[in-house]
């Protein structure tokens, strides 16, 4: 049985990825910092789905899931190195230093650490398919987020190296940059908007598609990314946002 581990795997995207990949016959592990919530996901799919709580900034915690992956489903098909926080809204003079570097801790690190772990199992069995989470912060500013878009920008970054560090070894690297999304980290950041005096929609009005995406229109690329696509497609930062960074 193939078998994928998502990292941020109860949150909106993560989980709708999960859900995805289960229908195509995946074992899936569900990890988060959340465990309940990974569990919840994890029990919603069913059997052989299972969950494990760990911080992806933790490289202990990384093993570990790694290693939980190996029991107990002996082998790692697909990796959605997927968790992700936005951290504050403050413009650059403001950004708390404490929360620079846990975006960094959590977007950039969490996503190398995952790499770093994931990659020697894949070369071991002479294939995989991994999907970085960026965003269209990874491709364009956005300005009270600046930790957040360095770290995405980062992102893309970490992985047109590695995918070009894997190729010959039959492993796949793609990164996926979402627009706005319905999921709790858009609702916390409207919510954060509203605090500070804006219009939340104002970010709908600038989208060319005139909405937000669904966390299922982004999985659906996700799993087709991670679970179908050519061996060709390695590489590439593939934008799902409704055109909003069509230049
Ligand atoms: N929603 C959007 O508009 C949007 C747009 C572009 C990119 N993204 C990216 O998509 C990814 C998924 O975000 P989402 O929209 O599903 O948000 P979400 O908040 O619903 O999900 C994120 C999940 O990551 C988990 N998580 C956070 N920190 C963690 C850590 N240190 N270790 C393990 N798990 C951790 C959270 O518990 C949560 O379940 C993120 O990387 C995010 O930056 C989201």
């Amino acid at each position: 049985m193939r078998s994928a581990v998502i990292t941020g795997g109860a949150g909106g995207i993560g989980a709708a990825t999960a859900e995805r990949l289960a229908e195509r016959g995946y074992a899936v592990l569900v990890v988060d910092r959340d465990g309940e919530a990974a569990e919840a996901v994890a029990h919603r799919i069913g059997k052989p789905a299972t969950a494990i709580a760990a911080d992806v900034a933790d490289e202990a915690d990384v093993a570990g899931y790694v290693a939980a992956a190996i029991e107990r489903y002996g082998r790692i098909d697909a990796f959605f190195n997927n968790a992700g926080i936005e951290g504050d809204i403050a413009h650059v003079e403001d950004y708390p230093v404490e929360t620079f570097d846990r975006v960094l801790a959590v977007n950039l690190r969490g996503a190398f650490l995952g790499l770093r772990h994931v990659v020697p199992v894949m070369r071991t069995q002479g294939e995989g398919s991994i999907l970085n989470t960026a965003s269209q912060a990874g491709v364009r500013g956005v300005p009270g987020l600046s930790a957040y878009v360095a770290s995405k920008h980062a992102v893309v970054g970490l992985s047109r190296g590695v995918a070009l560090e894997v190729a010959k070894a039959g492993i796949r690297v793609n990164c996926l940059c979402p627009g706005p999304t319905n999921t709790r980290m858009m609702d916390d950041i409207k919510e954060a908007v509203i605090a500070a005096g804006g219009d939340p929609q104002n970010f709908v009005d600038r989208m060319p598609v005139g909405r937000f995406g669904e966390p299922a229109e982004i999985a659906d690329v996700a799993a087709w990314a991670l679970a179908d696509a050519p061996g060709f497609l390695t590489g590439a930062v593939l934008t799902v946002d409704g055109a909003m960074t069509t230049p």
